[in-house]
């Protein structure tokens, strides 16, 4: 059963005419190798869009760190100053103020960054904005449970699509923090009047009081990724077809046409052998070999015939 359902399929079984068995062979391989492919592919691509999220996210947060970096270096320095008068507090001073606001330019500047989003969640803020919520929270006490941790990736479902984060934990460092986040009385002024007393104090020097959140959406690269290998499995299709026609061409000219010749040839030369000349028998090729061999057949036919004559003489 096995073997007559693979002769069937690789042609051998004669059940029908070549060019079908061509087809149905060449439909069965090129349906089974772009089965193949797509499964193959949808792997790669996949790997591939996680890469790319990955990347993106890993340069956004990078991005973020550099701001904060330069507020600290070079702004803060500049501005501390004059948050310790009396005027008016001016957040630009404050690392996570300015990386908030790079990025909330970053997202104003192209559609695409539409669903991006960076965020310095904490527990207790002293901007209730950074107020983390359910999901946060969960990430500020897993790093704060273990401390050794630096970086946890994932992602997130939720109802306007799925994202990739990658959260960071924001730990006190240094004892200038606490200036403003310890307690009221050692704050700046100016930044009570702007932010008030009861949030942002508290913070401890080595607590982990929040993190940092980038996150990046998947749908779009995802959609990317359907799209290429739509792509490429039509352009495969396209291929398969052109050398299916190919093929049944070259079939029809190198054997059929030839072979078809023959046996009207043949059937000619069955009821008159003197009359026909297999002219193929001077082709190098397997035609040429069936034409000698048909030759051969009529010679001995016409002999035969001529003796049956020479008999029937009285
Ligand atoms: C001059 C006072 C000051 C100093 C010093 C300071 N911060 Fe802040 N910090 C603030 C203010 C004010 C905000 C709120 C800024 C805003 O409006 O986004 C803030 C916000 C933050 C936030 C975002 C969450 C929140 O509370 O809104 C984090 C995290 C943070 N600071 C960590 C630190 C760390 C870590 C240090 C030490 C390296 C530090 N800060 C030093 C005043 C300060």
């Amino acid at each position: 059963m096995k073997i007559t359902g693979l002769k069937m399929f690789l042609g051998g079984d004669g059940s029908r005419p070549l060019r079908k068995q061509l087809s149905l062979t060449l439909a069965v391989v090129f349906t089974g190798s772009i089965l193949v492919v797509i499964l193959l592919l949808d792997q790669l691509f996949g790997w591939q869009a996680k890469d790319l999220i990955n990347q993106r996210s890993v340069f956004f947060m990078d991005t973020m760190l550099a701001v904060r970096q330069y507020t600290s270096k070079q702004v803060n320095p500049v501005i501390a100053p004059l948050n310790e008068g009396g005027g008016a507090f001016r957040p630009e001073a404050v690392p996570s103020y300015s990386a908030t606001t790079v990025f909330e330019y970053l997202r104003g500047s192209k559609p695409e960054y539409k669903e991006y989003s960076y965020r310095e969640a904490t527990l207790n803020p002293t901007n209730l904005k950074d107020k983390s919520d359910t999901f946060e929270s969960e990430v500020i006490a897993s790093f704060r449970s273990s401390p050794a941790q630096k970086v946890i990736t994932g992602e997130r479902n939720t109802p306007l699509g799925s994202y990739h984060f990658v959260a960071r934990p924001i730990k006190v460092t240094s004892q200038s923090c606490l200036v403003c986040h310890s307690t009221p009385d050692r704050a700046p002024r100016s930044q009570i009047l702007a932010y008030g007393d009861s949030n942002g104090f508290g913070w401890k020097i080595d607590e982990i009081v929040g993190a940092q959140i980038v996150s990046v959406p998947q749908n779009t690269v995802f959609r990317a990724k359907r799209e290429s290998l739509l792509a490429t499995v039509l352009l495969l299709a396209a291929v398969f077809s052109a050398v299916a026609l190919v093929a049944n061409s070259i079939l029809n000219r190198l054997i059929l046409q030839p072979m078809r010749l023959i046996s009207k040839k043949a059937e000619e030369a069955s009821v008159t052998p003197s009359t026909v000349s297999f002219t193929e028998k001077n082709r190098a090729d397997e035609i040429g070999q069936l034409a000698k061999s048909f030759e051969r057949m009529k010679q001995s036919l016409a002999i035969s015939m001529q003796m049956l004559k020479d008999r029937q003489k009285p």
